[in-house]
């Protein structure tokens, strides 16, 4: 969804993710949503940079390494490396990886935060609350239980210390009318109406943004005073910028910035929708184009999430079942934006339909008719037509357009699931056409020039499928591409092979 204003350069982001354990299917998602754009606005011929990467700082990666006995850079290092080798399983294109560890990023948190504290949006406060000291975490009254820590349940103490915040609450007014004036900036419009809400209803309080030494080590030291490391969100919104050259190299950040959109789920939409927005502003900078959060991906009703082991592995998904399959479910599965229910069973109903029987099918029928009926050659059609008397609006539009449907719309719209759709109704269309044609009678009547013609619409289906499929599922595109743009067409093995489901 490049904006009106973006001529024509596409700057797409993730979350940067935790590394305290391995990736699941909410990481895989939200990366192969953003993946999916960017091929596809690739695709259309803008300048697309695409980033990822990790969030490596903070108490939850300390503790994590700490339970492994590994420093937390040694800790670090090792699980990277899961998140690295998924992308590439999945065919992820991200231009850049960035690790809040590196120093690019390092030095960036670090101007970013002596700009700020410069211009007197940063200031030292006492810091106070109920502190949990085994979770080591704070809690706000109104979150104890039973006069405990709402975690463990063990008692709380309060505590009280010297922090360093942020001035948010100066930028209120300025957020709200940015928010209204600016109905693209967060998406959906539920999101965005609940993010409207929440400033009309509460009045910012300073962001505290520091952790002294003494209590957290593994963290980015604040420019103006070594005793403090900086506040993990805070640092890792940062690497939007860090990443394309902030403080670093202006021509290339003035390239890239503002991002066209950063991509991420709901449980992270308040940091991107106020805080961001409000660091960026108070240091001069524009904002991002647009925040768009989708739902939540769950076993059952609950959240899929490292923490309470529900997860489903992307690795075994793909070894089973191949990357584009499993990319092909997530996009279309789902209303983007919505919460989806993970199943096995719905998983492999739609492999065995959508996949092995309308797609798989059709590139097998086709280019088995094709090997069988013309020795594998056809040669390119003059024009394309439907035959005679074929009720088949779908495929008519096809040939008078000269191709399938375009999908910009819906890909403006962050509608993957309903491009897909589109899509598949030419596919669908075209298996029909095979029966509505019956081929096999044509070559048995004697019917050469119509058997050609019919032959030559499903060749020209398949190969334009392979275009407008590619940001959805590039192997296939790829697969049917070369299989049907070929000399000589041969049947070869299917794409998607059934699955029975009786097998274990
Ligand atoms: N490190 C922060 C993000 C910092 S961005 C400057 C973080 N990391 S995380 O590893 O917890 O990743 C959260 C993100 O992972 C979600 O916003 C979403 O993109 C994805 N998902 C994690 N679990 C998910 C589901 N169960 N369902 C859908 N997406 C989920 O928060």
């Amino acid at each position: 969804m490049p904006t009106e204003s973006t001529i024509d350069k596409f700057y797409i982001t993730t979350p940067i993710y935790y590394v305290n354990a391995r990736p699941h299917i909410g990481h895989a998602y939200t990366t192969i949503v953003a993946d999916c754009l960017a091929r596809f606005w690739r695709n259309r011929g803008l300048r697309v940079h695409f980033l990822t990467g990790t969030d490596e700082h903070g108490q939850k990666i300390q503790k994590a390494a700490e339970a492994r006995g590994m420093s937390p850079q040694a800790f670090t290092d090792e699980i990277v490396p899961t998140f690295r080798n998924l992308w590439r399983l999945l065919e992820v294109s991200h231009d850049d990886f960035i690790r809040t560890t590196e120093p690019r990023h390092v030095a960036a948190v670090r101007k970013l935060l002596a700009h700020l504290e410069a211009s007197g949006d940063i200031y030292k406060g006492r810091y106070g609350g109920m502190y949990c000291v085994p979770c080591e975490t704070f809690w706000t009254e109104g979150q104890i239980t039973d006069g405990g820590c709402p975690d463990c349940g063990r008692p709380v103490e309060e505590i009280e210390e010297q922090n360093y915040f942020f001035r948010l609450s100066r930028y209120h007014d300025w957020l709200l009318d940015h928010v209204k004036t600016h109905p693209d900036f967060i998406f959906p419009a539920v999101r965005r109406n609940e993010v409207v809400r929440f400033l009309e209803e509460n009045p910012l309080t300073d962001l505290c943004i520091s952790r002294p030494r003494s209590r957290l080590n593994w963290g980015i030291p604040l420019p103006f005073d070594g005793e403090h490391v900086t506040y993990v969100w805070f640092d890792a919104l940062i690497n939007y910028i860090s990443a394309i050259g902030y403080g670093e190299d202006a021509e290339r950040f003035s390239v890239w910035w503002p991002a066209d959109v950063h991509v991420m789920a709901k449980d992270i939409l308040r940091q991107h929708a106020i805080y961001w927005p409000i660091m960026l502003h108070a240091a001069g900078l524009e904002p991002p184009r647009r925040v768009v959060a989708h739902g939540w991906w769950k076993m059952g009703e609950v959240k899929m999430s490292k923490s309470l082991g529900n997860v489903v592995d992307p690795v075994e998904m793909v070894d089973r079942y191949g990357a584009d399959a499993f990319r092909y479910f997530l996009l279309r599965d789902v209303t983007f934006g919505m919460d989806g229910n993970f199943a096995t069973a719905s998983f492999e109903q739609r492999y065995n339909g959508d996949l092995a029987n309308d797609l798989g099918n059709l590139a097998h029928r086709t280019a088995n008719m094709i090997q069988k009926y013309r020795g594998g050659i056809l040669p390119p059609p003059e024009r394309l037509a439907l035959h005679p008397g074929t009720e088949n609006p779908e495929l008519a539009g096809f040939v008078e357009r000269g191709g399938g449907p375009d999908l910009e719309p819906w890909m403006r719209a962050l509608a993957p699931a309903e491009a897909l759709a589109a899509l598949w109704a030419v596919i669908k269309a075209a298996n029909k056409y095979i029966e509505q044609t019956a081929p096999w009678r044509l070559h048995k009547e004697g019917a050469e020039r119509e058997l050609t013609a019919c032959l030559q619409l499903l060749r020209a289906v398949l190969l334009d499928t392979a275009v407008r499929i590619e940001p959805f599922m590039p192997a296939t595109a790829r697969a049917l591409n070369e299989q049907f743009s070929a000399e000589t067409i041969v049947k070869g093995d299917p794409l998607f092979p059934r699955l029975d489901p009786a097998s274990p």
